[in-house]
Formats: C-alpha cells, structure tokens, sequence
C-alpha cells in the first residue's frame, strides 16, 4: 500500500509541469470554459465526442498547481472512455475531495485520482481541484460552454 500523502506532492508537481493533454483540439466537437472568480483562474477543455465515446481531450489552463494537475490527470484517466464512464467518475470524484472524514469513496473507479483524495481536508482548494470537471461536464452536456466555480 502507498502513501497517498507522499505520491501527492510527487505527482501533482509532476502533472503541473509536465501536463498530459496540455492542447488545444482545433477539431474539436464539444468544448466549454471554466473560470473561478476567486483567483481569476481558467480552464478550457475541448472534447472529440465519437458517438457515445470520448475519443480525444485536451485542455489548456491558467491556473494554480492543484487545478493544472487536476486537469491533467482527468484527461488520462476519461480518453478513450465511453461518456456515461465520465460523468461516474465526475460524480466519483467530486464526491471524494468533498466528503466527511468518515465517507468512503469509490477508489477502483478513480484510479490514479485517489491520489487527491487528500484535497478533501483543505477547503479552500476542493474549487482547484473541481474547476476541469464542472468544465468537462458542461461541454459533454452542451451546457453553458462558461462555467464558473461560484
Ligand atoms: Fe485558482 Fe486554484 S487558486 S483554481
């Protein structure tokens, strides 16, 4: 068993200086934009929506380490998957950075995010960590296309 504290600093230095996805798709099929008005941070995220499949993302962000990395991981863990496994592990994710101390979480689902299961203790960043998904949601849903944390 590894410990998350640890793999933590590690990987969301590593994913916010090496993002994965870090692109604009100029095909893209669906996109929408993030923004939190508390920092001025942003998010976008472009999406290439083959039938019910996600079959390209990327995303280009100004934002803080936890967002940036956030971002990053989230495009790893939905390519390739089928659009109703994204909006699980949305709801999956959002569920574990905003959960009691005593509430589980459905680790198997999120794989490598568990990884920022910890964000759940610090309040003031469950929106750093939230701002890609809300944004991915609104461009799978066709939504808004501008999405903001507040
Ligand atoms: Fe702005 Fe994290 S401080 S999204």
């Amino acid at each position: 068993m590894y410990d998350l504290r640890e793999l933590y600093q590690e990987v969301v230095m590593d994913h916010n200086r090496r993002p994965r996805n870090f692109r604009k798709l100029d095909d893209a099929n669906r996109s929408a934009e993030g923004f939190n008005p508390l920092c001025g941070d942003r998010v976008s995220v472009y999406l290439n929506v083959d039938g019910e499949t996600i079959s390209d993302i990327g995303f280009i962000a100004e934002g803080c380490a936890i967002s940036k990395a956030t971002s990053s991981m989230m495009t790893e863990r939905i390519k390739g998957e089928p659009v109703e496994e994204a909006e699980r592990v949305f709801d999956a994710f959002r569920h574990m950075v905003t959960r009691k101390p005593e509430e589980d979480y459905d680790a198997e689902l999120l794989g490598d995010l568990e990884i920022l299961s910890g964000v759940s203790e610090y309040p003031a960043r469950i929106k750093c960590a939230t701002l890609s998904w809300h944004t991915l949601h609104s461009a799978l849903n066709d939504q808004d296309k501008r999405v903001t944390t507040e």
